[in-house]
């Protein structure tokens, strides 16, 4: 990584904020059996260590979802890139996304989801952007609220699309 980057939530504090949120959510669906649903690509290393922190029967799918976009802004059209296999009607999902910045991704994937009439709908994001949001949408559970600044790491893209793959959140020094 390169020194006009810093970190801003290391791996360990990434993964403390998970195993609480995993005993949470173990306590919520004591019992049942889910469907978890990452939303590709973002949430795949959230999702990963989120599952293994969880004490829950689960059956996992995949929804992939791409917006339209300058590097660093996404334009709020989004396209669907990779859909469920299992039929989500009467399940109870839980849906786990990387971020939540303007919304309109989160907002497209759950109409989505729910016009498939599952019996409940659960949202949890690792990071939230608060300051951005430009529509409404429903978010259960967030594991760090951050300011608004590009980050990348641990799962989310940089600008270059090549980092993904490090294991603590960086943002570009300001
Ligand atoms: P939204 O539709 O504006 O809420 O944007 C959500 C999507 O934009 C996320 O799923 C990410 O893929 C991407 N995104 C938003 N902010 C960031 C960021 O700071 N770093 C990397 N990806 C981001």
């Amino acid at each position: 990584m390169s020194n006009d980057y810093e970190v801003m939530i290391s791996s360990e504090e990434i993964m403390q904020g998970i195993r609480e949120l995993g005993k949470t959510l173990s306590d919520y669906y004591l019992g049942k059996q889910i469907v978890l649903i990452p939303l590709l690509k973002g949430g795949f290393m959230f999702a990963a260590d989120l599952i293994r922190s969880m004490d829950v029967q689960m059956q996992i799918e995949f929804l992939g979802a791409a917006s339209y976009g300058e590097q660093t802004k996404s334009s709020g059209e989004v396209r669907l890139t990779l859909d469920t296999t299992l039929p989500l009607s009467g399940r109870d999902v839980l849906l786990v996304e990387d971020i939540v910045d303007t919304g309109l991704t989160l907002a497209y994937i759950q109409r989505l989801i729910k016009s498939r009439d599952p019996a409940s709908l659960h949202t949890v994001v690792l990071l939230d952007k608060k300051i951005r949001r430009k529509v409404e949408v429903e978010v259960d559970r967030v594991v760090f609220n951050i300011p608004d600044r590009f980050v990348f790491g641990y799962g989310l893209d940089s600008p270059g699309g090549f980092g993904r793959n490090l294991s603590d959140i960086v943002a570009k020094k300001e």
